[in-house]
């Protein structure tokens, strides 16, 4: 059978949030401990291409690719296992792929619109990706990518003749759309903002007390939780539309619990139904604190030395190369 091959990227942001950690960065990483490497492989790529889409002093973006990197390390992303990377380390004609065959028809639309899609398709066509974890809110990019690839296959890798054979190389080349990975069940699909819980969890929310980092420390997490918004409506109850706030803490706790439990069973369970918010504060912040701390403390040592951590992605970038050389070279043959 055809080897699976999962990619992910995201994008140098620094320091990711809770919710980042929750809805995405936690799945590659049990997606990488469940992944059986005799038909496995996995690409998870820090995206600093596009991070130039938003120009900033290179000072701040090299930062930022650290910072990302140290927490992925951190968080259990193991090189030796995933193939984990910037994509500018496989910076070969990235666009080309893609560009291609992009249809001309969508020039109506405004570029800026359409060129993220357009480098996401590239990075799953590079490493022929058959599977794309993503959340919810990233559905419509892979439709795009998909896309991409009926193109693609249909340009270069069938035969006008229908008499003719299709040569090796076009066989070859051939690429299956990526098929959806979605989170699992115990994966948070919105982690909401702390200080406005109708608005999701962000790092463009200006206020930085709307979102936990994972290298916050103990104090800072409390901090942050025991001023969560939450509502005058009597004591903790699930509620999901009339007390948002409540139910984004309970989400949080159920979303982080060893037992999978939903967050009404939890909140059941752990005596939180009809506590006071303090208590459920203190839960959450316990359980937060529980999760991020050895995060925070790996996350120190790696930026402590940003060297050795280039050192211990080395090879796994040099796999992505070989990966994308390859691969281009099959497109280009195919291309002519
Ligand atoms: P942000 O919203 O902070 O800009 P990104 O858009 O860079 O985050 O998202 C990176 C990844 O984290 C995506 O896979 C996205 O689905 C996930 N993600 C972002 N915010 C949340 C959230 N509040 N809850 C759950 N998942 C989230
Ligand atoms: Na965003």
């Amino acid at each position: 059978p055809p080897r699976k091959v999962i990619f992910s990227g995201i994008q140098p942001t620094g320091v990711p949030h809770l919710g980042n950690y929750l809805g995405a960065l936690r799945e590659w990483k049990r997606l990488q401990d469940e992944a059986d490497p005799a038909t496995t492989d996995l690409f998870f790529c820090i995206v600093d291409l596009h991070a130039l889409t938003i120009p900033r002093p290179g000072k701040e973006l090299r930062a930022a690719r650290q910072e990302m990197l140290a927490a992925l390390l951190a968080l259990g992303i193991d090189p030796a296992k995933s193939t984990l990377y910037f994509q500018s380390d496989s910076k070969l004609q990235l666009t080309d792929t893609a560009s291609v065959t992009d249809p001309v028809a969508r020039a109506s639309l405004k570029l800026g619109l359409f060129s993220y899609p357009v480098l996401q398709a590239a990075d799953i066509l590079l490493h022929r990706a058959t599977h794309v974890p993503v959340g919810d809110d990233q559905r419509q990019h892979l439709e795009f990518a998909r896309e991409c690839v009926t193109n693609f296959n249909h340009t270069y890798c069938a035969y006008p003749d229908p008499n003719e054979e299709p040569s090796k190389a076009m066989t070859e080349a051939m690429l299956s759309p990526p098929e959806i990975i979605l989170p699992s069940a115990s994966a948070a699909k919105r982690i909401m903002s702390l200080t406005s819980p109708d608005k999701k969890m962000s790092k463009s929310d200006p206020s930085p007390k709307s979102r936990i980092l994972l290298t916050d420390d103990a104090a800072t997490i409390h901090k942050k939780i025991r001023g969560a918004v939450t509502d005058g409506l009597g004591p903790v109850s699930y509620d999901p539309v009339n007390r948002p706030g409540v139910a984004n803490l309970l989400h949080i706790v159920s979303a982080l619990d060893q037992k999978g439990r939903d967050p009404v069973t939890l909140m059941k369970e752990e005596g939180l139904e009809g506590c006071g918010m303090a208590d459920l504060k203190d839960f959450v912040s316990d359980r937060v604190c529980e999760e991020l701390g050895p995060i925070r403390e790996r996350f120190e040592i790696y930026m402590r030395s940003p060297w050795d951590m280039r050192v211990e992605i080395e090879e796994s970038a040099e796999r992505a190369q070989k990966s994308a050389a390859k691969n281009m070279r099959l497109y280009k043959k195919v291309m002519g």
